[in-house]
């Protein structure tokens, strides 16, 4: 039997919701995959509502910047080795679960390496 991971999300959408919860979901884990892939497998196979943001992929951009079991981590290059939890990141207003507005005016938020 596969493995499978325990993947716990803060989700969040102001249009409807109103207030954060934790949804989780049971992903099958492979070997090498990072928290974008994961990611990417929940939205193509559980939920598409699931909101994210992934640009280049190669972490460039920090565009897909979130909270991974509370640290500052890209989805894009961080592998997973277990069960995960992810929140966004950063003091601006959540669009939606795991995508908050640009940092325009903002502090920026650190990457913890
Ligand atoms: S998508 Fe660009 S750094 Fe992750």
């Amino acid at each position: 039997m596969a493995k499978e991971i325990k993947v716990k999300v803060k989700r969040f959408d102001p249009s409807i919701d109103r207030d954060p919860y934790i949804q989780e979901y049971v992903v099958p884990f492979e070997d090498g995959m990072s928290v974008a892939n994961v990611l990417c497998w929940i939205s193509d196979n559980l939920d598409p509502t699931l909101a994210f943001y992934i640009s280049c992929r190669i972490g460039k951009c920090e565009a897909c910047l979130l909270k991974v079991n509370g640290k500052g981590k890209l989805a894009c290059t961080e592998l997973v080795t277990g069960d995960i939890e992810l929140e966004p990141i950063g003091k601006t207003r959540v669009i939606k679960d795991l995508v908050r507005a640009p940092n325009v005016g903002v502090p920026v938020v650190k990457l913890d390496r």
